[in-house]
């Protein structure tokens, strides 16, 4: 079953591939935060729109973490991840979760000053931080391995139409949440705080 799904090999282009449609969104998104007051429905959008894709990393690399522990032994082989970059993957998995849930929150409770807003910022300083080293632990690597799956004549690895499936799925789940729930912006837009 698991040389079908292609093993630790399939694995770290899922990750990889998830990754460089992160990168992406998470730009355009940084770009929101520079002009919040004018872009906050664009803000909210590019949010929601990550937040499958965000789902599907951090269960590619829960998959990973999971069946290196378990002991299955084509992971074993591969090996972990370098040791500075397991330490600071739940720093940057805790503070990814921390962000996207207040922001929904912020959603849910309405404009004000409050702690959720408060929260929203200071898990955002954390994030950036974690996810900036982080990031460019990976930079080298990442582009390689994120197309390798959309590249005629590349090296076939098993499973590359469920890989390609799953993220062009989660992209298109994103865009759906992201129509279905912009309109909740809609009361903060009147919000000078
Ligand atoms: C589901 C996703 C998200 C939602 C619904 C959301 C929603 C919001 C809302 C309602 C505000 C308040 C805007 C205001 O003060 O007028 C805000 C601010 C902010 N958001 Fe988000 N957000 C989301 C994701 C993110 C992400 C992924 C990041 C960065 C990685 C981020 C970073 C920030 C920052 C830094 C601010 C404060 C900006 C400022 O006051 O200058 N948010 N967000």
């Amino acid at each position: 079953m698991e040389t079908m799904r292609g093993g630790p090999d399939g694995n770290e282009r899922l990750t990889a591939a998830s990754a460089a449609v992160l990168f992406l969104m998470l730009a355009a998104e940084g770009v929101t935060i520079l002009s919040i007051r004018q872009l906050l429905s664009v803000h909210v959008f590019i949010g929601m729109l990550l937040v499958p894709p965000v789902a599907l990393k951090i269960a590619s690399t829960t998959w990973r973490f999971a069946r290196y522990y378990r002991g299955a032994r084509s992971y074993r082989e591969k090996g972990p991840p370098l040791l500075p970059l397991r330490l600071l993957a739940p720093v940057v998995v805790a503070s990814t979760v921390a962000v996207f849930v207040t922001g929904i929150a912020l959603l849910i409770q309405g404009p004000g000053r409050g702690i959720v807003l408060g929260l929203h910022k200071a898990s955002f300083v954390v994030w950036l931080v974690a996810t900036g080293v982080h990031v460019l632990a990976y930079l080298s690597r990442v582009p390689r391995l994120a197309v390798a799956d959309w590249r005629t004549g590349a090296a076939a690895v098993p499973g590359s139409f469920a890989r390609r499936s799953l993220l062009a799925g989660t992209v298109t789940a994103g865009a759906i949440l992201a129509v279905s729930t912009v309109q909740y912006a809609g009361p903060w837009l009147h919000w000078h705080g």
